[in-house]
This record gives structure tokens, C-alpha cells and sequence, in this order.
């Protein structure tokens, strides 16, 4: 798009959307709150978008209070925006927005802007200059997120909104992960993706469509994908998909997304990769990938709360005995005394094992990706080692949070 069709902010519209950061600094989390109830009350077409469970723990208003925060902080030099910008447009792209959308979002942000600051603050210029800004930001979403869907849908194998794939595998791999293997209805070739990568799912449960996102648990390079999914006691996708689909029925996909990948410029260095629980998927698609590739050490560290919940185990073993250069170590928290996988060790995460694990300096490149804590606990655990946070990477299964 031509860079003269963005919306540009007056002077004065600038120094207001930078005056307004410490209201937002305090009382952002507050705004986004009354903006989202705002939305899924009165426009019921978004409510599929968003998942309810991010809303109740309040992760996701979190992570829009500080989108809109950051935004403020950069409005006169939006390219400080990069990664965070890079973010959302692949979050936005795995479900699915589009442009019809950010009006209504526009909308009830400004209606949040007034009711929650009050008319003194919230005069008619701070709210005009916010619709300003609005206009500017979704203007640069609404672009970039287009190159993508264009892209997706051009790429060999691609594809543009949702396409149906059926379950041609369904495999239990824990006591709560199942697998599900996938691969187009119409029988067409699948779009490469980078392993790391999510898809967005499209479900219909009891009459009401939601969305979820799944990250790809295998390699690229195949006629299909594999997800793997937790039960989550209470959670509406994941036992509709553990209790309800079955091998043959059809699954609605968009295209994949995610700029949790694997970075071709640091293949030189070893990788490691180090998940808790479920956060597993995503580093199976790439240690297999790497794996495959060859050329670089691949150390895979991964914790479990015991024998019955810990999945993948054969796969791991398989790759170690195949591939010199990987060496994985799976702890549990719990030893069990029953079957099962026996662990390299037992008890919490803690520094003096990673220290034995990773390679000495800390000169490789980290991926991690579990619970909240867990990972808060390798990002200390990796300065500590000497792991530049350039070479460490992490995503979250939900709204992004701050690790510190
Ligand atoms: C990029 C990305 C990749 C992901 N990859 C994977 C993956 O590979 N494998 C995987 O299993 N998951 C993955 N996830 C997580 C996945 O998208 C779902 O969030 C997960 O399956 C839970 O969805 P659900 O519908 O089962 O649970 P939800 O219905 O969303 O509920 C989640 C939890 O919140 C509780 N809850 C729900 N509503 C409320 C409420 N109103 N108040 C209080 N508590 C509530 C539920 O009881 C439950 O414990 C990924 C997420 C992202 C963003
Ligand atoms: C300028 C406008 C917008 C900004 C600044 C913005 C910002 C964000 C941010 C920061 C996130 C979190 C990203 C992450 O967790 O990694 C997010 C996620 C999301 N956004 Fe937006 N967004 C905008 C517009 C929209 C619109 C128009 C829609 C559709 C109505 C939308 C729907 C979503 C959804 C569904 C998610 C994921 C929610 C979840 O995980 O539950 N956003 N957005």
C-alpha cells in the first residue's frame, strides 16, 4: 500500500497521545477491561475471536494495555514497534481478523476512553486524537496482516480463510496429550510452514463457534500437520477435541502462522530447547527439523510433573539412538514407581542441572516455552548461564506477559 494512504496525527494530536502514557501506565488494564466487556456484550460477532478464558484471567487485557501503552511510548517512531507489531499480526493472522473487524474494536476503545477517564481528562481533543492514533495503528495492522493473508494464500499448498482437514490419526501420547494427525479434505498439497509455527482452529461447540490456536508438534515436509493437545480440566476446545473428534471427522484450519520459529542465521550455534508440560510441541517441530537438516548439536530439556502425564517419550528415545548429536534429558517433578519413561531426574527445574546440560559459555540458541513460572525460571536460569536474551526465545500459549 501506498505509504500517503496511512492516517497521519497532527503535532498537537502527537503531544496529546504521549501525554496520555501515564494515564495508560495506570490505569490501562482498566480501560482495555471496560473495552472488552464493552465489545463481547454488545457486538456478539467478535465474541468467537476471543477467548473467554483469557478475558476471566485477564492475561489478555493485560496484553492489549500494554500494546496500546507501547504504542503511545512510540507513536513518533513506529519501527520501535517491530517485534511487538510482528506479534500481533501473526496472533491476529491464526485467528482470522479482518479489517471489518477494527472498526468495532475503534469504537469501543474510544467509548472506554470516555467512561473510564471521566470528561475532564477525556475531552473531545484527547478523544479525537485517539481516534487518530486508532486509525494510524489499525491502518498498519490492517496492511500488514493483508500481505500475510495474500502470502498464505498464494504460497504453494496455501490457502486463504478456513479449510477443511480430516483427522486421519488420532494417537493418545500421555495420560493427557492426544495427537491429532491431519491432512487436507480436498486432498491438495499442505503450505509449508516454519516449525515453531501455530495453526488457528475453528470449532463449533454446543451451537457457538470459538477459535483456538495449536502449534505444529512435527516437521514440516509431510502431506499434513500434527497438533497435540492437554486436556484442560473445564476447557471447552481442548475435551471437545479429546472427547468429541474422532479419526475421520473434518476440522476447520486457517493457515499457519507464528513468529516463534527457528532462526536459519544462528544454525551454527546448538540448539537447545527446553519446555514444560505441554509448551513440548513447538520444540518437537523443530528438534525434528534440525534433526533432519543435521549440522548442529540439538540439546532437548524437558520437564514433566511425572511418568503418566509425559508425552513424546518414545519419540525422544528413538531420536537419541538415531542422532549423535542429540541428547535430550526429560525430568519429572514426581517420580513414579509404576511404567513409564524413567527420567534423567527428578524434583523442580534448577539452575545446577542446566548448567550440566547446556553447552559451557552459553553460547548457543535457546527456545523455551511452558507455565508462566517455569518459564520466568529458564529466562533467570539463561542469563545467568551466559545466554545473550538476543539467543533466548520464548512464546506463550495465550496472551503474552511480561516474564519479569
Ligand atoms: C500460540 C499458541 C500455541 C498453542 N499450542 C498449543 C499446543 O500445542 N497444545 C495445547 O494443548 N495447547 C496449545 N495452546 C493453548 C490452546 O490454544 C488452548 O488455549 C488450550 O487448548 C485451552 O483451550 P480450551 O478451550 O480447552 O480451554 P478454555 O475453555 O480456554 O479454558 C482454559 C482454562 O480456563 C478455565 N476457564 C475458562 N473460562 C473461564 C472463566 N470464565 N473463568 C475462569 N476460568 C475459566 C478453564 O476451566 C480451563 O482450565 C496454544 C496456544 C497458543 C496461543
Ligand atoms: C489497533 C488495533 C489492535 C491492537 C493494538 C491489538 C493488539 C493486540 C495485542 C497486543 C494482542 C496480544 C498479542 C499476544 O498475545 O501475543 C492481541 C491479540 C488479539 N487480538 Fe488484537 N489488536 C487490535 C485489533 C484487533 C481487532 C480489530 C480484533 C478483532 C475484533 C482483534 C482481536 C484479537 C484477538 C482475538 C486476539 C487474541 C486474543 C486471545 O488470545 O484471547 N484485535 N491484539
Amino acid at each position: 500500500m501506498n505509504e500517503l494512504e496511512f492516517t497521519v496525527l497532527t503535532d498537537t494530536q502527537l503531544d496529546i497521545v504521549k501525554a496520555t502514557v501515564p494515564l495508560l501506565e495506570n490505569g490501562g488494564e482498566a480501560l482495555t477491561t471496560h473495552f472488552y466487556r464493552l465489545m463481547l456484550d454488545e457486538y456478539p460477532e467478535v465474541r468467537p475471536l476471543f477467548n473467554r478464558a483469557h478475558q476471566a484471567s485477564g492475561a489478555q487485557p493485560r496484553a492489549l494495555a500494554n500494546g496500546i501503552l507501547m504504542y503511545a511510548r512510540h507513536i513518533d517512531r513506529l519501527e520501535a514497534l517491530g517485534p511487538l507489531a510482528a506479534q500481533i499480526v501473526n496472533k491476529h493472522v491464526a485467528l482470522q481478523i479482518q479489517p471489518g473487524h477494527y472498526p468495532i474494536v475503534g469504537a469501543c476503545l474510544l467509548r472506554a476512553i470516555r467512561e473510564v477517564l471521566g470528561a475532564e481528562v477525556a475531552t473531545d481533543a484527547v478523544v479525537e486524537a485517539w481516534a487518530q492514533a486508532y486509525r494510524q495503528l489499525a491502518d498498519l495492522l490492517i496492511a500488514a496482516e493483508g500481505e500475510v493473508y495474500d502470502a498464505l494464500a498464494q504460497a504453494p499448498g496455501g490457502w486463504r480463510g478456513a479449510r477443511q482437514f480430516r483427522v486421519v490419526r488420532k494417537v493418545p501420547e500421555s495420560a493427557e496429550i492426544t495427537s491429532f494427525h491431519l491432512e487436507p479434505a480436498d486432498g491438495g498439497p499442505v503450505l509449508a510452514f516454519e516449525p515453531g509455527q501455530y495453526i488457528g482452529l475453528s470449532l463449533i461447540v454446543d451451537g457457538e463457534e470459538i477459535r483456538r490456536n495449536y502449534s505444529l508438534s512435527a516437521a514440516p515436509g509431510r502431506r499434513g500437520y500434527r497438533i497435540s493437545v492437554k486436556r484442560e480440566p473445564g476447557g471447552v476446545a481442548s475435551n471437545y477435541l479429546h472427547d468429541r473428534v474422532a479419526e475421520g471427522d473434518t476440522l476447520s484450519l486457517f493457515p499457519p502462522a507464528g513468529e516463534f520459529t527457528l532462526d536459519g542465521q544462528e544454525s551454527g550455534k546448538p540448539l537447545v530447547l527446553i519446555s514444560g508440560g505441554v509448551g513440548i510441541t513447538p520444540t518437537l517441530a523443530m528438534a525434528e527439523a534440525a534433526l533432519e537438516q543435521g549440522g548442529r548439536d540439538v540439546v532437548f530439556i524437558h520437564y514433566a510433573r511425572n511418568a503418566q502425564v509425559q508425552a513424546f517419550g518414545g519419540t525422544i528415545d528413538a531420536w537419541a539412538k538415531r542422532f549423535p548429536r542429540f541428547k535430550a534429558y526429560v525430568v519429572h517433578e514426581h517420580p513414579a514407581t509404576d511404567a513409564g519413561r524413567r527420567p534423567d531426574a527428578t524434583g523442580r527445574p534448577s539452575l545446577a542441572q542446566l548448567r550440566q546440560w547446556l553447552p559451557a559459555g552459553g553460547d548457543c540458541s535457546a527456545y523455551f516455552l511452558g507455565p508462566k513460572p517455569f518459564m520466568a525460571f529458564v529466562r533467570r536460569a539463561l542469563r545467568e548461564l551466559g545466554v545473550p536474551d538476543s539467543q533466548a526465545r520464548y512464546e506463550f500459549f495465550g496472551p503474552a506477559e511480561a516474564l519479569n
